[in-house]
């Protein structure tokens, strides 16, 4: 657990078995997929959301634990079809689900736990709620179609890369926080802030990530590292070190790109920091963690608000 999810402690623990309990299926391989993926936890960032919005307002019913399970059953159906498109073999410090069962059962258990966090929302039956959180499932697939479509090509520019980032990772963030607002019934001016500092953090969550993917540490991220050249991935480290490096460079990282090849990341990862590829990256993701930060004003002070801005600097500080 990290020191943010202490202000919402009792609620983190009751959203955990929550989470346990909601896995419930007839087919055991749901079951043990799902149980397996769950177990390893994961930081749950996008439920501590929900807790922390909730409880910012002074939410007084048991909703919230139900709204955060939904979000962290949509984020995990989410990586388990991602790590079958990108192939990863390493997620929670274990062997991904398509690394041990298989591409098929992962993409079918994905679908489960999507259609599961659809039933736990019509038990909630707030409308607004599952206006959000369906049109945020379908940016996230759009984002993800998307990125598909950009890989090997090393031309993508980098307002598409934030296209892609905006819909397939801060559109969960954003709508972690907006219907937590929801729920509250908060003023218009809050929804909206709360949702702006979702959306900037999940901006800079995506961004240290993209960075971590040539920086990392395997061990400490649980997950590999050089999975997103492998894939050809276009991500902002490599799109400023085409556009600022020699032409020598940029053939190097363009064709790395082409063939989604690692055969030269010890020369890329050199070429992202010399270049100041990643420095640019950790500038931008600063620039949207100061942007969430600003918008919390809009809320009550308390140590739920102060947790946020916690949040927001583990974002660009994190090593996992
Ligand atoms: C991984 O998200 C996917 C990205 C948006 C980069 P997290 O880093 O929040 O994954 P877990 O849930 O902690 O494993
Ligand atoms: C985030 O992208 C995936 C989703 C939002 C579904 P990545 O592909 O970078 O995430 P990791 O690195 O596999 O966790
Ligand atoms: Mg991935
Ligand atoms: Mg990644």
């Amino acid at each position: 657990m990290l020191s943010f999810h202490n202000v919402v402690r009792t609620d983190f623990e009751a959203v955990n078995q929550l989470i346990i309990d909601e896995l419930y299926s007839d087919v055991t391989l749901v079951e043990n997929i799902g149980q397996y993926l769950v177990e390893a936890g994961g930081k749950r960032l996008r439920p501590l959301l929900v807790l922390l919005g909730a409880n910012a307002l002074g939410y007084s019913g048991t909703n919230h634990l139900k709204l955060a399970a939904i979000i962290e059953f949509i984020h995990t159906a989410t990586l388990l079809h991602d790590d079958v498109v990108d192939m990863s073999e390493l997620r929670r410090g274990r062997p991904t689900a398509n690394a041990n069962w298989g591409n098929a059962p992962s993409v079918l258990v994905g679908d489960f736990l999507y259609s599961r966090a659809f039933q736990m929302m019509v038990a909630i039956g707030n409308m607004d709620i599952m206006s959000i959180l369906s049109n945020t499932t379908n940016v996230i697939s759009e984002g993800e179609v998307q990125q598909l479509v950009n890989a090997k090509d090393p031309n993508v520019s980098e307002e598409n890369y934030f296209k892609v980032i905006n819909k397939k990772t801060a559109a969960l963030f954003e709508a972690a926080c907006e219907t937590s607002m929801v729920l509250c019934n908060a003023t218009d001016k809050q929804r909206q802030a709360f949702a702006a500092y979702g959306s900037s953090l999940g901006l800079a969550f995506q961004l240290v990530d993209d960075a971590l993917d040539y920086e990392g540490d395997a061990q400490a991220l649980g997950k590999n590292v050089g999975d997103d050249l492998a894939e050809g991935k276009p991500t902002l480290p490599l799109i400023y070190t085409m556009n600022h490096g020699t032409a020598a460079e940029k053939d190097l990282v363009a064709n790395a790109i082409r063939n989604g090849s690692v055969e030269h990341l010890n020369e890329i990862v050199a070429l992202v920091k010399s270049t100041g590829g990643l420095k640019y990256t950790h500038e931008q993701a600063a620039h949207h963690v100061q942007r969430a930060k600003d918008s919390l004003l809009e809320l009550p002070k308390s140590d739920y608000r102060d947790a946020m801005e916690d949040l927001a600097n583990f974002a660009i500080n994190r090593d996992r």
